[in-house]
């Protein structure tokens, strides 16, 4: 069943645990992860990048590939589709009118007064079709799509002039995480964000999940970490798989066999970190 994250991440938040977010890059992606989490009986949240968008067709195209799979594979389990670092209020447009239950407006690379602004523009739209939305305050930086390299982290107060001003369902306060992986080891500022979680009534996301090593995770979600995105550590873990068969079946051409190598690696993998993450249903 397609859901928007409103009471998905209320409850996490509540209970102590985070729902992933894993993003998908294809069809196969999206059947692993669907499959697998519907084995577990736990939420997942299916994260769309507009560059992953673009690689698989566009917005109609992944939602019906993921209401197909999901009625086809019997998949119980609540999934939310949401579009990742939204770069604009027409793309997140796009993603809502499609079908996507949920959208994160991505305006960090704007002063304050713009990002307030633009994600505001987006709360309206996307609330009127029971569309669910994440904000980004400060920049986490890295390597992924639309994004870039630097990161400045957020404050307090930034983080509650926009909540107060836009009326969103999540935050993502960049706080010393990054997309992709570190260099050295994740330097997170647990004190902002134990401050914004007092102060907000509305669940924080981390995002750049990768990489994080497993204490400082627990410490995340005692802090009102609701949503952990991982896209880094998925690929990485397929690739691996996939790199090691092809090695050892030079000889191997068909597709299926191919990219299906890796995919009892990447349940592997999607089941520890939804141990890791204690999600619940
Ligand atoms: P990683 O690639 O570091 O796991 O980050 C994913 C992410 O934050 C997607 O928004």
């Amino acid at each position: 069943m397609l859901v928007n994250t409103k009471e998905l991440l209320l409850n996490a938040k509540n209970g102590k645990y985070a729902i992933p977010h894993f993003n998908i890059n294809n069809l196969e992606w999206a059947k692993y992860i669907l499959e697998e989490c519907n084995k577990l009986n736990v939420p997942v949240i299916l994260g769309v990048s507009e560059g992953a968008c673009k690689y698989m067709g566009g917005f109609n195209v992944i939602y019906k590939m993921v209401t197909g799979l999901i009625e086809d594979l019997n998949i119980n389990i609540p999934v939310s589709l949401h579009l990742d670092h939204g770069s604009s209020f027409e793309s997140c447009k796009a993603a809502i009118d499609a079908g996507f239950t949920s959208v994160m407006i991505d305006a960090s690379r704007y002063e304050l007064p713009t990002n307030i602004k633009l994600t505001k523009e987006v709360v309206e739209y996307a609330h009127s079709k029971n569309v669910t939305v994440e904000a980004e305050v400060g920049h986490i930086g890295g390597t992924e799509d639309n994004i870039t390299n630097t990161s400045t982290n957020a404050t307090l107060e930034d983080c509650e002039v926009l909540y107060k001003n836009t009326d969103i369902d999540s935050l993502a306060p960049a706080l010393g995480s990054v997309h992709g992986f570190y260099k050295g080891e994740a330097n997170l500022d647990f004190e902002t964000m134990q401050k914004i979680n007092a102060s907000l009534p509305i669940p924080l996301v981390l995002h750049g999940g990768t990489g994080i090593p497993a204490e400082k995770i627990s410490y995340a979600i005692s802090c009102g970490i609701a949503k952990i995105n991982i896209n880094t550590e998925l690929q990485a873990t397929w690739a691996k798989a996939v790199k090691n068969f092809l090695e050892t079946n030079e000889d191997a051409i068909d597709p299926r066999k191919i990219i299906g190598s890796g995919e009892e690696a990447l349940k592997n993998k999607i089941a520890e970190l939804v141990s890791l993450f204690k999600t619940k249903i």
